[in-house]
């Protein structure tokens, strides 16, 4: 597992400040590349964060208008229903902060047939990073994530067939558990970020947490331990909860 860089703050309030920071510090300085690539998780965790990104001490730090924002999975819900990833950001961040579908390519999980889309999202990453899908793997700038409580991130769950994917950047992952399929983004890609940023509090997560830590656990039985960037950078904010079952 690269070497992470494991932040435990006290609380979810703080740990959701040190993730803007993270973000700012990557997202923020102007550079030369013109176009800054993100790719936001899911779940609920990163509620406060992009609430923060919207208050002025974060959001006067970034140029937004070089952004451009990914989706680390989607699940099998329009865009407008409450268990969409792309609705708690568009409600959340990118609303706010004016931004509009230029700055968006989001997964289509609404769609009948997800397998197509799948690659629809993958031809769309092909064409921004001006790539061919199956030849390099796109670059993304940074890539945020969560943690389920069964050791899941993105849409890459226990025993599940998108873990063994090795080429195809996105698929459409049959979730047994779940009884249902969902997008999601694989490890070739996730591994190929500049910097890949966990956000997991609470008490829920911290059996998760200390799995996931733990270098006998098999990565098929915690999958967010597959998560290893190969040249980029690897960040955990924890608040203390999470953290609790993490032996030194
Ligand atoms: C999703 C996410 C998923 C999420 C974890 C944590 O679509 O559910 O992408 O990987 O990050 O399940 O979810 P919470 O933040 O809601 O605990």
């Amino acid at each position: 597992m690269t070497a992470a860089r494991v932040v435990v703050s006290a609380d979810h309030e703080a740990a959701s400040r040190e993730a803007a920071e993270e973000f700012v510090r990557h997202v923020g300085p102007p550079s030369r590349q013109k176009v800054v690539r993100v790719v936001l998780s899911g779940g609920k965790t990163p509620t406060r964060l992009f609430q923060l990104l919207t208050e002025p001490y974060w959001r006067d730090r970034v140029d937004w208008r070089r952004v451009r924002f990914f989706w680390s999975d989607e699940r099998p819900v329009p865009p407008t229903h409450p268990e969409s990833n792309f609705r708690l950001a568009w409600e959340l961040l990118l609303g706010p902060l004016g931004l509009g579908d230029e700055h968006v390519c989001r997964m289509r999980g609404e769609a009948n047939d997800l397998d197509a889309a799948a690659r629809e999202y993958e031809d769309a990453i092909a064409r921004e990073f001006g790539i061919v899908a199956g030849i390099t793997v796109p670059q993304f700038d940074l890539v945020l994530l969560g943690l389920g409580a069964d050791g899941h991130t993105a849409s890459l769950f226990p025993h599940t067939a998108a873990l063994a994917e090795t080429k195809r950047w996105v698929v459409a992952n049959v979730i047994p558990q779940l009884g249902v399929t969902r997008l999601t983004l694989t490890y070739p890609v996730l591994n190929a970020a500049r910097c890949v940023v966990f956000l997991a509090t609470g008490e829920d997560k911290a059996a998760a947490v200390a799995r996931v830590f733990d270098p006998y656990t098999r990565v098929d039985d915690a999958p967010a331990r597959g998560v290893c960037p190969v040249s980029g950078e690897l960040v955990w904010f924890l608040d203390r909860a999470a953290a609790s079952q993490l032996s030194r």
